[in-house]
């Protein structure tokens, strides 16, 4: 089969690779109709995550047509169009139990911290991802869902991640009705995280990126207030100006370890690599909510230390809540969200490439290239 191939930081090419096979009895084998990169991607693309092995496949936000199925499989079959949320969860653990489906302990029994990913290195496990034609989905009773009748592969396959990330960041915020919500980073997370604070009852959203073309969809889409931090000046300072000195009730970090803004993060977080990628927005972050504030992150870091300003998160009673998105917990209320149309994912959807050319889909999505914001890749059979 077509898939993917990761050769070192900054390179990836399509590849020939055997196609998977059932290896366990709750397995399943989907054929892939759709598939994204993810801005978690890039930390992998840009060797930030430790134990990237040369030769992986990458990819956790795909839907797929159920090509096989283990003899233990009884909520799917064959034939069925499924959305596979990023998440690998067993079901049964202490974690998943809690409905903490990001942190099963069974599908990645290495870790102390995430649970397994599809195409997200070793240190989730060492599964194979989806951007290839096809992909072994384990547990396939847990987390796979069939597509709702009428629902465009384009929506879905944004709510394999995209949707339910957004939507948690603005619940791990606990919005109170009126809340100013300033969220760094314009990405496919936080147009959606912007989009779904709305939901929660915030009064005032702003977000912040560097990119004017995404600050400008973010505005359209999102409809909320949005800046570049290159034109605003300190964004701690603006946020401060902004709300009458007391700093946004709840900050979002939707940017993670390959933030811009700061010359000595950028150096010792992704030149040196001497902490787990720049801090950059989650420094800002922390200085610009306010004292007894919530600071919400789903940007992603590696697993070592990563230098913030934690003296700052004391001294300000501020509250931290972070996660990988639990996409099972929250698929059933985004369903209904997204068929009665107060959320519209695929409008996110800026770029559609054959599979064949991945690389250049990183590229373009990696440089910001032709007002990208969230590319998704077709493999040869549903182009059919
Ligand atoms: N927790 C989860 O479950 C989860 C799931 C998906 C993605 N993520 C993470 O969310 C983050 C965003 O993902 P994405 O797909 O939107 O990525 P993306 O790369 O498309 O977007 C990141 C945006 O941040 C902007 N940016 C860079 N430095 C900034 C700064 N200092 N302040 C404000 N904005 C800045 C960039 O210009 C870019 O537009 C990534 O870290 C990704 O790994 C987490
Ligand atoms: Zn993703
Ligand atoms: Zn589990």
């Amino acid at each position: 089969m077509l898939a993917m191939n990761y050769r070192g930081p900054q390179r990836v090419r399509i590849d020939h690779k055997p196609t998977p096979e059932i290896l366990h009895p709750e397995d399943a084998i989907v054929r892939v109709t759709r598939s994204c990169i993810c801005g978690s991607d890039l930390h992998l693309y840009n060797g930030a995550v430790p134990d990237t092995r040369i030769g992986t496949t990458f990819g956790h936000e795909f839907t797929g047509i159920v090509e096989d199925v283990g003899s233990d499989v009884t909520k799917l079959k064959v034939g069925d169009h499924v959305l596979v949320p990023f998440n690998i969860a067993c079901g049964r653990c202490a974690f998943c139990q809690q409905e903490l489906y990001g942190n099963c302990h069974e599908s990645n029994p290495e870790a102390t911290a995430a649970g397994g990913i599809f195409g997200y290195s070793h240190t989730a496990g060492g599964y194979e991802g989806g951007q290839a034609e096809y992909v072994r989905v384990p547990y396939a009773n847990v987390s796979p869902m069939v597509l709702p009748p009428g629902m465009d592969p384009d929506d879905a396959v944004m709510l394999t991640d995209v949707v339910p990330t957004g939507y948690q960041a603005a619940e791990m915020g606990g919005i109170q009705k009126g809340d100013t919500v300033m969220i760094f980073g314009a990405g496919p997370i936080g147009i959606m995280a912007a989009r779904c604070s709305w939901l929660f009852g915030a009064g005032r959203v702003i977000i912040i990126d560097q990119l004017d073309y995404r600050i400008e969809f973010a505005a359209r889409y999102a409809q909320c207030e949005a800046y570049n931090f290159r034109d605003i000046g300190d964004p701690v300072v603006f946020a401060k100006r902004t709300t009458d000195s007391l700093g946004a009730d709840v900050c979002i970090d939707a940017v993670g370890a390959d933030a811009a803004g700061s010359a000595m993060q950028t150096l010792t977080g992704r030149k040196l690599k001497l902490q787990s990628g720049s801090a950059t927005a989650l420094h800002w972050a922390i200085n610009s909510v306010k004292k007894g504030g919530i600071v919400s992150i789903v940007g992603v870091y590696g697993p070592t230390d990563t230098l913030v300003p934690i003296g700052n998160v004391v001294n300000k009673g501020i509250t931290i809540r972070a996660n990988q998105a639990s996409v099972k917990r929250l698929l059933p209320r985004l369903i209904e969200h997204v068929q009665n149309g107060i959320i519209e994912p695929k409008a996110l959807i800026t770029h559609r490439l054959p599979l064949e050319e991945v690389s250049a889909g990183y590229r373009i999505f990696s440089e910001k290239l032709d007002h990208c914001i969230k590319p998704v890749l077709i493999p040869p059979s549903a182009r059919m």
